[in-house]
């Protein structure tokens, strides 16, 4: 039989260092050395600030994804590196950290695709073999699964894709201004929560909704709700967001800051809600649906759209914990089904020169 490959991945793509070692689709090792706490004070990722500590921690992060993993350099098959979207001083600290790794180990490398290994990370398996996705091999796997309906929410982006198979997408819409993401760490900025806004709001949130059942004093826009296409909009959610609260100083103070929060959130779940239900309407094929992306680790956002799936008769699946924000075990992941099924991608050790970050790459 075949050996499954083990891979070494490592992602630069924004404003965290990672390195995972991954055996097929089972996580070996997930290292990530966060810079939040460098970031934080400016509200968000400052480039040179990136650029730099991702230079100070990529080898040893690295090393320790490989000790945690029990594995050394010279057993790796694949090495796997972001080569795109992101930020493109820190791309490029990651791509050449993994091309100097594979030409000095004659390791072949495989360059990938940072909003692919988001939307395939739901297929992430624990070092046990245990996961959301079963199935002996991708065959069987992409069986099961596909087509999907692919939804990507993140810092960068928001995009709902149309999965008909491994390596087969189709954008069905995109954000057309701000990611969702961002619009968390702006109206966050606003509301002076600090960063990354996200994970503050929804604590906020949280907190407002254990305590009241219903929040209707901020009532805020719902963007793109009619719009006939797929694609979202958030600039005009943050410019309401703004203006709400310099009409109402006192949603500065808790507990006004904790309803607004939550009527936040949930204006940004019906926005979400409306174009993934549109999409299923649209496409009766869809067997399941696949979220990831930094935001999808909303337990509400999950949890609403697990009713919609569920509403729908869909299957639904999303990653674990330690892959909804950028992380490198989705790398490996993406680069062992590319290892699979779309073999030219792999590079030969001897032919890295040409190989560049390329901080716009798109999925299609
Ligand atoms: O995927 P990610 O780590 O980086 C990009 O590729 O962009 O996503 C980071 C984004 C940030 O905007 C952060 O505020 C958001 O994910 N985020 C969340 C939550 N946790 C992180 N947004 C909403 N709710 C959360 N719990
Ligand atoms: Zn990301």
């Amino acid at each position: 039989m075949k050996k499954t490959p083990l891979i070494l991945a490592i992602d630069t793509s924004c404003d965290e260092t990672a390195a995972s070692v991954v055996s097929g689709r089972k996580i070996l090792s997930n290292i990530i050395a966060s810079q939040i706490d460098l970031h934080k004070k400016w509200g968000g990722v400052v480039p040179d600030i990136a650029r730099r500590a991702h230079k100070e921690k990529i080898k040893p992060v690295t090393q320790e994804a490989l000790e945690k993993a029990s594995i050394n350099l010279n057993e790796i098959d694949y090495i796997a590196v972001t080569q795109g979207p992101g930020l493109a001083i820190a791309l490029e600290i990651g791509l050449k950290y993994a091309k100097s790794l594979a030409s000095k180990n004659k390791i072949p490398l495989i360059p990938t695709n940072h909003i692919e290994a988001h939307l395939l990370s739901p297929l992430a398996l624990n070092s046990q073999g245990n996961g959301l996705i079963k199935g002996n091999t991708l065959q069987k796997t992409s069986e099961k699964i596909f087509p999907a309906l692919g939804v990507v929410i993140s810092g960068g982006h928001t995009s709902l894709i149309y999965i008909k198979n491994f390596n087969n997408y189709k954008i069905l819409g995109e954000t057309l201004d701000d990611a969702v993401g961002e619009c968390f760490d702006k109206v966050a900025r606003m509301l002076e929560l600090g960063y990354p806004g996200g994970p503050i709001i929804t604590a906020l949130a949280r907190k407002y909704r254990r305590k009241n059942k219903k929040s209707d004093d901020f009532e805020l826009p719902v963007p793109m709700q009619k719009s006939q296409d797929y694609n979202f909009s958030y600039s005009g959610l943050k410019t309401a967001c703004l203006y709400t609260i310099k009409d109402n100083p006192k949603i500065l103070t808790p507990p006004e800051t904790n309803q607004f929060c939550n009527e936040f959130l949930n204006t940004v779940i019906k926005s979400l809600i409306i174009k993934i239900e549109k999409a299923l309407k649209n496409n009766k094929e869809i067997k399941s649906i696949l979220i990831g992306g930094g935001v999808s680790n909303n337990e509400f956002i999950i949890r609403a759209v697990g009713r919609l799936a569920r509403s729908y008769n869909k299957k639904y699946y999303y990653p674990p914990k330690k892959l909804r924000t950028d992380n490198a075990a989705m790398i490996g992941l993406v680069a062992y089904i590319k290892s699979q099924t779309e073999t030219r991608l792999i590079l030969k050790p001897k032919n890295l020169d040409s190989i560049d970050r390329k901080p716009q790459l798109s999925l299609v």
